[in-house]
């Protein structure tokens, strides 16, 4: 599963379910007895800070037992396939398998195969990285209210991002614009077919915005080297500095999911602005995985975000 199968009404449920975990994350004692006796294993097959960090502190905080591993030191190392190690982790029994790997379409592939085991995607290849919305929708709430007719402007590396395609998905369902800005090389084809604007003049584009969401390039993904001229004309024509800051005026948000490249993408005192809500993703980042953990494990909620074949047969009959 990804965004796009859920309904508006499954993101607020989730939306609020995050905001009530926030105050286990902000109390002296973060501890909560929600998932004692369940197993959790991260499987982390690309580099992350962030994602990988939150869902491990998340299950903690819910005291489950989790376990990462992360390709460098798995046996992919040696050869092994990856159904082999989705195989091989599943037959040890755990919960839910978390699975970040560079393949589009990977986190799919093991749930059609480990059948009896859930799986949630944290970002596979530049298909999806739902976890992420989420936890972007729950910090938009907080600051603006609503979804409804508010605009994003989504600048940067469009074609290879996980982030910006689910986000396309996301402001279909919850009602928000979106106008993409990018080079024309990094900007994939057909993109306007998701009902999004789209722009090559980033100044153009930033009037009436509510939130200006900056995306690194992303260069491991990246074929070639001739996507734009150098860093410098890149942070001049797609890069968030001051002046268009101001352009932007009081009110609009400044998101970025992280790691930033500071000079590249956005400049440092805007990344440090009073606007800017970085670190109000990572902080929120927790409780959205919290809520979801919660969800996605306890055995009467029906699966959201997670492959897990034997519910949906159950839901079935
Ligand atoms: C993003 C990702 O991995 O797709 N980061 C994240 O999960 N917080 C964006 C990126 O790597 O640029």
């Amino acid at each position: 599963m990804g965004i796009a199968d859920l309904s508006s009404d499954d993101i607020m449920w989730l939306l609020q379910l995050g905001e009530s975990m926030l105050d286990i994350n902000r109390r002296s004692i973060k501890k909560a007895p929600t998932l004692r006796g369940k197993t959790i294993i991260n499987l982390f097959f690309e580099n992350s800070t962030r994602t990988r960090t939150s869902f491990e502190i998340a299950g903690k905080r819910l005291s489950a037992d989790v376990i990462n591993i992360s390709a460098s030191t798995s046996a992919t190392k040696k050869g092994e396939s990856l159904l082999d190690t989705g195989q091989t982790l599943a037959a040890m029994q755990p919960h839910l398998l978390v699975v970040r790997h560079g393949l589009a379409g990977s986190c799919a592939f093991l749930a059609e195969y480990l059948q009896n085991t859930a799986i949630i995607n944290a970002g596979d290849g530049s298909h999806e990285h739902p976890t992420q919305i989420l936890t972007d929708l729950l910090t938009i709430q907080q600051s603006l209210g609503s979804f409804e007719g508010k605009i994003m402007t989504l600048v940067g590396d469009i074609a290879h991002s996980r982030v910006a395609r689910s986000h396309l998905l996301a402001a279909k369902i919850m009602g928000y614009h979106i106008r993409l800005v990018a080079p024309k090389t990094l900007l994939p084809l057909h993109v306007a077919r998701y009902g999004c604007s789209v722009y090559h003049d980033f100044d153009a584009a930033i009037p009436g915005s509510d939130i200006i969401y900056m995306l690194r390039v992303q260069n491991e993904r990246l074929t070639s080297a001739c996507c734009f001229p150098s860093i410098r004309e890149y942070h001049e024509a797609y890069g968030l500095h001051r002046a268009r800051q101001r352009m932007a005026g009081d009110h609009c948000l400044i998101m970025h999911p992280g790691p930033m490249n500071r000079g590249v993408e956005i400049s440092s005192d805007v990344a440090d602005s009073l606007n800017s809500r970085v670190l109000h993703q990572v902080e929120n980042g927790v409780s959205i995985r919290m809520a979801l953990l919660t969800h996605l494990i306890n055995a009467n909620n029906p699966p959201m975000l997670a492959h897990n074949n034997e519910d949906e047969d159950d839901d079935e009959d």
